[in-house]
């Protein structure tokens, strides 16, 4: 049981930003006991490590991330997303059917994830079985909370990167799956078909039937791009929208958790559906900006009360900080109230700080939060390299970090309550 003094920051609602200075939040058991003024009477003997002016935040959650592109990252950005993944992803994915090399690319993104503001992830692998638990075992090594994702795709793919036996793929995913639970504490697998043009609907089927059997979440891009789009019209003349094809494969929210990334261009009728499964948004503005995706209606979704987080999906997005996604989730929804709706009004940074923490916290549970009962995720911010010639707010001085910080200024990192970095 410890407390952290400091200036503290979370988000009680999208509206409602909470700041405490010089407070105290206090953890017990890997949880949040509340945040307070002064330490109250039956916590007077614990450990307080006194952080002074520094921030202290709850830890960010990437909802869409790509362990694999990481290598990759800042290069190719010169397509749309279909040739895009056929010409730089799918030969880059390939390569991790070498160990020596998968380990190699997962040990530096490890290495960076773990300098980053980032406290929980959910991650896409490769479709390869053993370099998945290698990126498994080096994230739980790391402390990292995660999903991790063995990635499906058996169709519409290069042969190189294809499983070309469906009920083998199955088999091996059921394996992987039996074993990770088993296997680890702080990771835990999602199922992970990469999207509908790359499964074959009997893969899709096995999926869902292994998300019925295990409840376990699933994770899956929707409405990315115009051309994707009307692929998937292509594929399933039977779905009225691309998240109809899901739903009718069983595997949009029907059998557990789901999140889908980018829904830049959901229609009305898929709105309704995320919103009565329950399907997450995975938000990728800095992805959606690079691959010329669009912008996706955020402010929207957190009107219509849908559940909402950020996403980095590296390497559509070249940047793994995750307040660089806030602030790009900000200045996109400029472009977008500017140019194409007046009626949706920027975002806000009480907003994007919500969907990067409590939003995106939820897909994990209580995460998020420094409100009581909330799983201990904190980051330790020093902004003392921002030079200011007059004092700032601590509102302003938060604001600042989603726009300048890099990893210089993460002074200190606990997970689930233990201290990492
Ligand atoms: N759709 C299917 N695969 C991918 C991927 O790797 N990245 C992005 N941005 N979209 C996808
Ligand atoms: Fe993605």
């Amino acid at each position: 049981m410890f407390a952290l003094h400091g200036h503290i920051i979370y988000s009680e609602s999208k509206d409602k930003l909470c700041i405490k200075e010089n407070g105290y939040v206090i953890c017990e058991d890997g949880i949040s006991q509340g945040v307070y003024d002064t330490l109250p009477e039956q916590y007077k003997n614990i450990t307080v490590k006194d952080y002074g002016d520094r921030l202290i935040i709850p830890g960010l959650v990437d909802l869409h991330v790509h362990a694999p592109q990481y290598s990759f990252r800042g290069l190719g950005m010169d397509m749309e997303l279909l040739d895009w993944l056929n010409q730089y992803t799918f030969p880059e994915e390939a390569k991790y059917k070498e160990l020596t090399y998968a380990e190699k690319a997962y040990k530096q993104f490890v290495e960076e994830l773990r300098h980053s503001p980032t406290t929980r992830a959910c991650i896409f692998a490769t479709l390869h079985t053993e370099a998945t638990y290698l990126l498994m075992d080096l994230l739980e090594e790391m402390g990292m909370k995660a999903y991790v994702g063995k990635v499906n795709m058996d169709r519409n793919c290069p042969d190189y990167l294809r499983e070309d036996d469906v009920s083998e793929a199955i088999r091996e995913t059921k394996e992987w799956v039996g074993n990770s639970i088993k296997k680890y504490k702080n990771v835990l697998p999602i199922i992970t078909p990469r999207f509908i043009p790359s499964c074959s609907d009997l893969l899709m089927k096995g999926l869902s039937q292994l998300q019925k059997e295990t409840g376990l979440p699933a994770q899956s891009h929707l409405s990315e791009n115009p051309s994707e789009i009307k692929w998937v019209q292509e594929l399933c003349p039977d779905s009225t929208c691309y998240g109809d094809a899901y739903d009718r494969r069983g595997l949009f929210g029907l059998y557990g958790k789901t999140v889908m990334a980018h829904c830049v261009y959901s229609t009305e009728e898929e709105i309704e559906k995320m919103k009565e499964n329950g399907v997450y948004v995975a938000h990728c503005p800095q992805s959606n900006t690079n691959l010329s995706s669009g912008i996706a209606p955020a402010k929207k979704y957190l009107e219509r009360d849908l559940k909402i987080g950020l996403g980095t999906d590296l390497a559509g997005g070249h940047s793994i900080s995750m307040f660089r996604a806030m602030a790009d989730a900000i200045q996109v929804s400029k472009l977008r109230w500017r140019l194409l709706n007046t009626k949706e009004t920027p975002l806000t940074i009480e907003e994007a700080f919500f969907m990067g923490t409590k939003g995106g916290g939820e897909f994990f549970g209580k995460v998020g939060s420094f409100e009581k009962g909330y799983e201990f995720d904190a980051v330790v911010l020093d902004d003392t390299s921002l030079l200011h010639p007059q004092e700032l707010t601590v509102r302003s001085r938060l604001e600042r970090m989603i726009y300048l910080s890099d990893d210089r200024n993460i002074y200190a990192k606990y997970i689930a309550g233990c201290c990492i970095v």
